[in-house]
């Protein structure tokens, strides 16, 4: 897994095929906090989820009347997304696409809301990540980009990621270069979450990037 070169690398589907194809589910379900936070108020449309792993997001905003598209290199991701969206009762609002972020073209498609969190592009690629991604927020909609930013350096030494990981980690001001300019940043911000790893209790930044596309 912590192979930085190989085929096992984590930013290449593989690893994420071979995390996936096990038993048992890997993330919580629950949906992320920063898309609680931010995307509670909005009025339901329709919403595009990259990097969407085991759907727990795409779930949440169906249930509250979305209609969602899950997009993920993974097929065995997908596969599970789309198994627990059936059970959930919410198949006939979502649909999905076996995608690379990095390839990411929107041709044509458009979406209210365009989110993702904790896809991360290695050696600084999610600002390109973010471009690609802005093609697909319709006129007056919004994009939401969350990832997790670099642990202080002061931590380097005790923390378990790898330099390449650690490259692939951001601020949200470091993507503020990836947004056209008819998008109007609402929330450029680290925002603190606890998170329990094993039997301790820490406190992790989530990179918020929050934008708005002008009505145009
Ligand atoms: C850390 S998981 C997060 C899953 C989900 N968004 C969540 O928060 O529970 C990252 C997900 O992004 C997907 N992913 C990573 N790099 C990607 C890329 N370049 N293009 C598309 N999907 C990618 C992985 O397959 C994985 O499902």
């Amino acid at each position: 897994m912590n192979d930085e070169s190989g085929s096992t690398s984590i930013f290449e589907p593989p690893a994420w095929e071979e995390r996936y194809s096990g038993d048992g589910t890997i993330w919580s379900g629950e949906p992320n906090a920063q898309l609680v936070a931010e995307a509670s108020d909005l009025s339901p449309g329709t919403a595009l989820d990259v990097g969407c792993g085991e759907g727990g997001d795409v779930i949440w905003l169906a249930r509250r009347g979305w209609t969602v598209t899950g997009a993920d290199f993974s097929a065995a991701g997908l596969a599970r997304a789309s198994r627990l969206a059936a059970e959930a009762g919410i198949a006939e609002r979502t649909d999905w696409w076996q995608v690379d972020a990095r390839e990411f073209e929107a041709d044509g498609r458009a979406y209210d809301l365009v989110t993702t969190h904790y896809l991360h592009a290695p050696d600084g690629g999610m600002v390109d990540v973010v471009r690609r991604l802005t093609g697909a927020v319709a006129p007056g909609g919004h994009l939401l980009v969350v990832g997790h930013a670099p642990p202080a350096r002061s931590h380097h030494h005790h923390d378990n990621h790898g330099e390449a990981e650690r490259r692939a980690m951001f601020l949200a001001a470091d993507l503020l270069p990836g947004l056209p300019e008819d998008f109007e940043p609402l929330v450029v911000e680290q925002r603190p979450r606890r998170v329990t790893r094993g039997e301790k209790t820490i406190e992790i930044d989530d990179s918020t990037l929050l934008a708005r596309r002008a009505k145009g």
